[in-house]
């Protein structure tokens, strides 16, 4: 049964390190990936794309629109929305932004509950978002909170941003992730938080290897109960 299927969840908050640190540990383990900010991203761009305000009183249309978006991931991990990569398109940090807003809907998330449960594929997944798993994939045998100091993830998304010849400043950068973050933690349904079983990793001082280190030594303790 599906259940069974292993599944790591890698929760956090904005720019953690959650999607490199996913990506890295289900590449050494041949798993597949779930970048399930992607799908809040995308939804927010197909509302902005249609000219629908992303607030409370605009649910029922986004969530409609969300139903029908013909999304696609492809095997070397390219975002599909038809036949469009907007891979690039949903990247910015006006596209977190909006993310983060329609995520607040609760219609809209319920719309992509079947997509994201549809992941869950052998040989296993390694999940990455904020409600993995506390609502998602509740009964997953590993869950991962990361979390980084404010500085530390303005300090890497400002390197980022840098090094594809964007111009970005520090403490807007900072400022934005702190809006998101405090949006992400209060919304009612599924909010960022830690599942009661999360371990908890603090990756401000660590290295990429030594997350993906730890996230790794702690799926080989759970192996004989998988
Ligand atoms: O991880 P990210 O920055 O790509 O996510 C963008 C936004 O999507 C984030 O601010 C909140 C929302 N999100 C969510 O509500 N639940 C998830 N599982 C993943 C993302």
């Amino acid at each position: 049964p599906r259940e069974r299927i292993p599944v790591i969840c890698i929760d956090g908050p904005t720019a953690s390190g959650k999607g490199t640190i996913a990506a890295e540990v289900a590449h050494r383990l041949g798993y597949g990936i779930l970048d399930s900010g992607a799908l809040y991203r995308i939804a927010g761009l197909a509302a902005r794309r249609a000219g629908i305000e992303i607030d409370p009183a605009h649910e029922a249309e986004i969530a409609a629109l969300v139903h029908r978006l013909p999304i696609r991931f492809t095997p070397a991990q390219q975002i599909l929305l038809g036949d469009e990569d907007i891979g690039q398109a949903i990247r910015s940090e006006a596209a977190g932004m909006d993310a983060s807003r329609v995520s607040a809907l609760p219609a809209v998330r319920e719309a992509l509950v079947a997509l994201q449960l549809d992941f869950q594929r052998l040989p296993g997944l390694v999940a990455d978002g904020r409600d993995m798993g506390t609502v998602i994939f509740p009964t997953a045998p590993l869950k991962v909170y990361l979390i980084a100091s404010a500085e530390c993830r303005a300090a890497r998304r400002h390197k980022q941003l840098i090094s594809k010849g964007i111009s970005a400043n520090i403490t807007a950068l900072r400022a934005d992730l702190e809006a998101r973050d405090a949006r992400d933690m209060s919304r009612s349904v599924a909010p960022l938080k830690p599942a009661p079983d999360a371990l908890l990793l603090d990756g401000s001082e660590l290295s990429i290897e030594q997350v993906v280190e730890q996230v790794l030594q702690w799926w080989q303790e759970r192996q004989p109960f998988v």
